[in-house]
Formats: C-alpha cells, sequence, structure tokens
C-alpha cells in the first residue's frame, strides 16, 4: 500500500503548471492540518490499512516547503504505526522555500528521500517558466539537504521549451551530474489548461530529436532510463515503481486521487470545500479493459513490462507479433518495450 499527500499551497504559480494549489490561502494551513488527520482516521477503515503496511509516504504539491514540519507533525505521528519498516518516506521541495531549517526540520520527522523541482540551471529559461528560485538557490538546497543528512535526492528537470537548445540541455545535464543526486525525472513541456502558458504561442518546442538527445546525455553522464521521465543513478524510486505496477494508495489532501480494489477516488480540489468535508469524493468504477490497458500504458513506460500471465489469447498474438517485429521482447514472463517513447502506440495496438 501507498501514500499520497497532497500540499496544495505554492509561493506563485509557474506558468506551465495546472496541479491543485492556491497562492492566496496561506491562512487555511491550520485548517488544512487538521483536514488531512480527520480524513486518514476515516481513510484506515476504508483502504483498511494494517500495522506496518504502508511501503512509501510521498508528499507531493503544490509546494511541501511552504508547509511547516511543526504543521505535519501530527499526521506524522498519526501515520507512524501503519508505516513499513524502511519505507521510503519523499518530499518533493522548491529551492526558494527548503531552507536549511525546512529540510532539517524533515529529516527530523523521518523522511529519508527529497526531490528538488530544479526544472532547469539556466536563470532565463527559469524565469521563461516562471519559476520563484534561481539556480543559485537550487545548488543551496541540495547543499543543505547533504548537510541534514538526505542521501537520496532527486531533481526535476523539463525540457523542450521555446530557449532550450542542445548546448542548454548538455549544460543543465552536465550541472545535474555534477551534484550528490541518485534521481533525476526529466519532463517534457506539456501545454496545460488553465495556465498561462496555455494562452501564449510557440512557448513549446515538441521535439522527439532534442529529447533524445536529451536522453544520450543523461546516459552518458551515468543516468540509467527506467521510465520514459526517470533516471537513477542507483536508486529507483520505490514509490513511482509501486504506482506504475498499480498497487494501492492512498491519497490524502485535496485533489489527492486515491486507488483501491479497482475503485479511484477523485476528491474535490476546492480548498475550502475539502477542509469542509474531507471525505468527499467521486468514485469511478474501473471494468477489468480500464484496468489492463492502464496496465499497459504504465508498464510499458517503464522497464517493469507487462506481466503475461492471465493476458487474452488476442493480446499475446500481438505481442508475438512485436516481438518478432523487434520492437520488444519477452523475459522471465514479461513483455518489455525496446522503446519507451513508443509505449504509447504499442499499448493502444495492444489494446485495440
Ligand atoms: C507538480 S510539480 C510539484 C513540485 C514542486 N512544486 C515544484 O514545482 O518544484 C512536480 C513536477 O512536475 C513537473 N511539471 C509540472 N507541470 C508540468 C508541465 N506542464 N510540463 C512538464 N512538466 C511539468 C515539474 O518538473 C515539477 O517539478
Ligand atoms: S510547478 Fe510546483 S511550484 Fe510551480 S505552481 Fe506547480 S506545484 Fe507550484
Amino acid at each position: 500500500m501507498l501514500l499520497y499527500l497532497h500540499i496544495p499551497f505554492c509561493d506563485s504559480k509557474c506558468f506551465y503548471c495546472s496541479f491543485c494549489s492556491y497562492t492566496d490561502k496561506n491562512i487555511l494551513k491550520q485548517a488544512y492540518s487538521e483536514a488531512i488527520l480527520k480524513q486518514f482516521e476515516q481513510e484506515i477503515k476504508r483502504f483498511d490499512i494494517g500495522e506496518k503496511s504502508i511501503s512509501s509516504f510521498f508528499v507531493g504539491g503544490g509546494t511541501p516547503s511552504t508547509f511547516s514540519p511543526l504543521l505535519l507533525s501530527p499526521f506524522i505521528k498519526k501515520i507512524t504505526p501503519y508505516l513499513a519498516q524502511n519505507a521510503e518516506i519523499t518530499t518533493e521541495a522548491n529551492p526558494n522555500s527548503a531552507t536549511f531549517d525546512w529540510l532539517f526540520g524533515m529529516k527530523e520527522l523521518g523522511f529519508n528521500r527529497v526531490s528538488f523541482g530544479v526544472q532547469s540551471f539556466d536563470d532565463k529559461k527559469l524565469k521563461f517558466l516562471g519559476r520563484a528560485h534561481n539556480a543559485k538557490q537550487a545548488f543551496e538546497a541540495i547543499e543543505n539537504a547533504r548537510k541534514v543528512g538526505f542521501e537520496n535526492i532527486s531533481i526535476d528537470l523539463i525540457y523542450n521549451t521555446k530557449l532550450d537548445n542542445k548546448k542548454l540541455l548538455l549544460k543543465d545535464i552536465t550541472t545535474a551530474a555534477a551534484l550528490p543526486i541518485n534521481h533525476l525525472s526529466a519532463y517534457s513541456l506539456t501545454i496545460e489548461k488553465n495556465t498561462k502558458f496555455y494562452k501564449k504561442p510557440n512557448v513549446q518546442k515538441e521535439s522527439l530529436y532534442l529529447a533524445k538527445y536529451a536522453i544520450k546525455a543523461l546516459l552518458e553522464n551515468g543516468f540509467c532510463q527506467y521510465e520514459i521521465s526517470n533516471f537513477s543513478r542507483g536508486y529507483e524510486c520505490f514509490h513511482n515503481k509501486r504506482y506504475w505496477q498499480q498497487d494501492d494508495y492512498i491519497g490524502i489532501g485535496c485533489g489527492a486521487v486515491g486507488f483501491y480494489k479497482n475503485r479511484r477516488f477523485y476528491p474535490s480540489c476546492d480548498l475550502e470545500k475539502y477542509i469542509k468535508d474531507p471525505l468527499l469524493k467521486e468514485i469511478e468504477n474501473l471494468s477489468e479493459k480500464d484496468l489492463l490497458l492502464e496496465k499497459t500504458f504504465l508498464s510499458l513506460r517503464s522497464n517493469i513490462g507487462l506481466e503475461l500471465m492471465n493476458i487474452p489469447l488476442h493480446v499475446m498474438e500481438k505481442i508475438d507479433i512485436l516481438s518478432r517485429e523487434k520492437k520488444g521482447f519477452i523475459e522471465n514472463g514479461r513483455f518489455f518495450n525496446s522503446n519507451f517513447f513508443l509505449a504509447d502506440e504499442i499499448a493502444l495496438f495492444l489494446n485495440s
């Protein structure tokens, strides 16, 4: 069982971001810290959570580093009996708000992994993306994370923006490689509704050539690709991998989706509504067909591969065709995709 907690507060809204977050509702942080407790208490029953059964806890956002360890502490106390020994406990953080004290406080609470939204080390690109930090702050935050004792540090980068070219990407990647990080996520910029970029033409440079160049540069700099956007340098994120394997996950907080026994729970992203009734959710029942489609997408985008046990015969016949055409291969009862960029196409072919 996985646990995700959403912190819907940010210092400012980045131009590309459509995630559930608010920049003008800081006054509700205390009430939010009480609402998440209330929701978790109820979810213990709904998800039938046993002691030590949560193998990974991930705090994302929004911006968790805008939420003080003091406000988070009651929630941590509440979930501690349910956390497995050696559970992976990750927090996302933004370089401008992840101060030494905040990182220290999170380490004290038991966090053993931190993922920084760096996006780039180029100040012009950071400004273009509407980020609230500069490259110097990113270096300082990573250094402070090391100082307080974090060994598992990850960063996020964004590429395929209008400003990207081979030189800029190579600089971002070699700069990242020189830092004490053991994981990196590189996302191709997507243009989402209700963002500043949505109304601005030509902010994105959708280039497979640049994407392939970035991946080559990452591999040459010691990273291994284990999913379309995720790279490890000695550490693959446990939470990600279990999520792609369709493990059950408890979603706590405003806008945090949950999944249990073929049902998905969608809470509202309205902060006031959430605080008033943290259990209010829309429920979607997923059919076997929905689940297989999702499983195919998730497993072919990553090195998890598609488990072939219980795969219908007509899908198996297509897998044989793909194997013959060298678009993938079968090993230990799983089908692996040779090119993550073709994952969606292959998944659609298998499910057509
Ligand atoms: C939702 S954010 C939360 C982390 C943190 N608030 C931050 O911004 O650093 C997680 C990551 O998703 C990525 N992301 C969000 N929106 C994106 C978009 N439209 N295109 C590409 N990547 C995006 C960014 O790399 C970001 O670091
Ligand atoms: S990218 Fe991160 S900091 Fe920026 S608005 Fe989205 S959640 Fe907030």
